[in-house]
């Protein structure tokens, strides 16, 4: 039930149905800005049908792509791609909420002919870029910036290869530098010192680049060769993980779940979530495996079970990053709670997700323990519906309409339409699966 911006959310008794997810969020932006720098046209089937998504292409038209979106068939995007050289913008790329936006694209306008200014909005005007800034400028591009925040104005360069180990694991900014290193002269070689999503990695070679990899004790290696040409694509993103991660935590909170996932993203470096609720206790199979430029997809079989507990830390809250809040919203109606440390980057994302989860659990009479890493959250406790803050957050709004399924009572989620810069359709999907 919708009334502007609020979402009322009633107690339920099951999860049952199908759900086919719009295309990944973290593939749609890299394939958008590599099928413009690309020769040659690209079909994208399946693109993302989020508010982020489409900031990227918006900020593509700017840079001279053309491209046409096909609501009709299947989500489609065709793109014109230019090859390297993009057009002199007229206008300030606006990123609206989109990290991923601002710091992949920063990487290709850093090696263009011409200076940009990138905008976003007030979240987004908050978030720290100098894990961009600092590697762009030693590879030779200059960028002005609001003490480390958005707006950028980056002028570009011919710009030099870098040897860079990063201090964040994040791979948004591994993708700008890959970017970056097509525009370079020479090996560009950047070290994550924990694995990320490959994302980046997997596109550029469906694009046609040649990478190397190497893993060592320093952590993983990736070398990328400048002036490398991109050849345009065919492709079918595959549904978003860390959309359908709601669902699976809806389906877990109670025994009775049964749900269909066609069509699914499983590329390893994203699927810990699956390893960690079958942990909890929801039973999962997978069927229809494939690989589609690399990209593993597959059609998951879900049904719940009673819900253990789990501890996320190290290596997991890099990969599990974007599921933590929902993972975190469900955890008191587990036995043993979770435990999420080493999660310090939740507190930088679109909101402070550590806080904004801590504030939520409590309006609904949970006991939380907020740390400056993490949470902690013990098990066995019952909630009760609320008015809740989505704090501007799509992600915290999605997490929060999961948890009031298991409350006692209607809980009102204030600024619920943020849900559309990832997944407009959120809600009538849930309640479309919500059995009462
Ligand atoms: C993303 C990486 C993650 C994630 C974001 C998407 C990506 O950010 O939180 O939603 O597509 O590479 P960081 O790379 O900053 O950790």
């Amino acid at each position: 039930m919708k009334n502007g911006s609020d979402v009322i959310v009633r107690p339920a008794r099951n999860v049952r149905g199908s759900v086919s997810l719009p295309g990944d969020k973290s593939i749609s932006h890299r394939y958008a800005m590599l099928a413009g720098i690309a020769e040659g046209p690209s079909r994208i089937e399946n693109y993302s049908t989020g508010a982020d998504c489409a900031s990227t292409l918006a900020c593509m038209r700017t840079l001279g792509v053309a491209w046409e979106r096909n609501k009709d068939s299947g989500n489609a995007i065709e793109v014109q791609g230019r090859g390297l050289a993009l057009a002199p913008p007229a206008a300030a790329l606006d990123c609206g909420n989109s990290g991923s936006t601002m710091r992949m694209l920063s990487g290709i306008v850093a090696g263009q002919k011409f200076p940009s200014e990138m905008v976003g909005d007030e979240s987004l005007s908050r978030r720290p870029m100098e894990r961009v800034i600092t590697p762009l400028s030693a590879m030779g591009a200059h960028i002005a910036s609001q003490g480390g925040k958005p707006p950028l104005r980056i002028t570009g360069a011919a710009l030099k290869a870098i040897d860079y180990t990063m201090p964040v694991a994040s791979a948004q900014v591994k993708s700008c530098l890959l970017f970056a290193g097509l525009f370079a002269d020479g090996e560009t070689r950047i070290t994550e010192p924990l694995r990320t999503r490959d994302h980046g990695e997997v596109a550029l070679r469906a694009f046609g680049v040649k990478l190397d990899r190497r893993s060592s004790g320093q952590g993983n290696e990736i070398i990328i060769r400048g002036g490398q040409r991109l050849r345009g694509i065919e492709a079918r993103i595959p549904g978003d993980l860390s959309s359908a991660a709601f669902f699976l935590c809806a389906a877990a909170l109670f025994p009775g779940s049964q749900l269909t996932v066609p069509g699914l993203l499983m590329n390893p470096t994203r699927a810990r979530l699956l390893d960690v609720l079958m942990q909890i206790g929801l039973r999962i199979s997978v069927t229809q495996l494939d690989e589609i430029h690399g990209e593993l997809v597959g059609s998951l079989q879900v049904e719940g079970a009673g819900l253990k507990g789990a501890t996320i830390a190290g290596a997991d809250s890099a990969a599990l990053i974007d599921e933590i809040p929902v993972l975190a919203a469900i955890a008191p109606y587990t036995e043993q709670g979770i435990e999420v440390r080493d999660a310090r980057e939740l507190r930088v994302k679109e909101s402070d997700r550590i806080a904004a989860v801590a504030a939520n659990l409590r309006l609904m009479g949970a006991q939380v323990e907020e740390r400056e890493d993490g949470l902690k959250i013990p098990g066995g406790q019952a909630l009760h519906g609320a008015e809740l803050d989505s704090f501007g957050d799509h992600r915290i709004a999605m997490a929060f309409a999961v948890a009031a399924l298991r409350a006692r009572g209607e809980t009102v989620i204030h600024g619920a339409d943020s849900a559309a810069i990832s997944y407009p359709a959120f809600f009538q999907t849930l309640e479309a699966v919500t059995e009462r």
